[in-house]
């Protein structure tokens, strides 16, 4: 199988590997499991109160070449981002531009997922309530 250069760049010198306090209010954590492989990723956000815009992102990943890359170009996208742009991303745009073959979608899909895990988590201990929870608490 022939991977890209990119996803190769990502997975070879991954961005952003770390972790943050997960205590700090400003920071969501999301940590999702993908049921195909077990593999396992952790992403994490901080907010700045001010602007509303996410100023770091970390990640760890316990998996394999392509969620590492997944993970490593999600943090890359989501520095600057507000927590409403960051939920449009998509794991096919991770998909297209790592050009992931289809046996490894679901690595992206693992991506997208722990982004919406560390929103919602941040969400939470901020008290915004997300559409879903707001349904549902009628
Ligand atoms: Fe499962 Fe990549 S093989 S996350």
């Amino acid at each position: 199988m022939a991977y890209s250069e990119k996803l190769l760049d990502h997975f070879k010198n991954p961005r952003n590997v770390g972790t943050l306090d997960k205590n700090k209010n400003s920071v969501g954590t999301g940590l999702v499991g993908a049921p195909e492989c077990g593999d396992v990723m952790r992403l994490q956000i901080e907010v700045d109160p001010i602007t509303k815009k996410i100023t770091e992102a970390k990640f760890k990943t316990f998996g394999c070449g392509s969620a590492i890359a997944s993970s490593s170009l999600a943090t890359e996208w989501l520095k600057g981002k507000t927590v409403d742009e960051a939920l449009a991303i998509d794991n096919m745009a991770i998909v297209e531009e790592l050009a992931l073959p289809p046996v490894k979608i679901h690595c992206s899909v693992l991506a997208e997922d722990a982004i919406k895990g560390a929103i919602k988590d941040y969400q939470a201990k901020n008290g915004v309530q997300t559409e879903a929870s707001i349904a549902a608490s009628h």
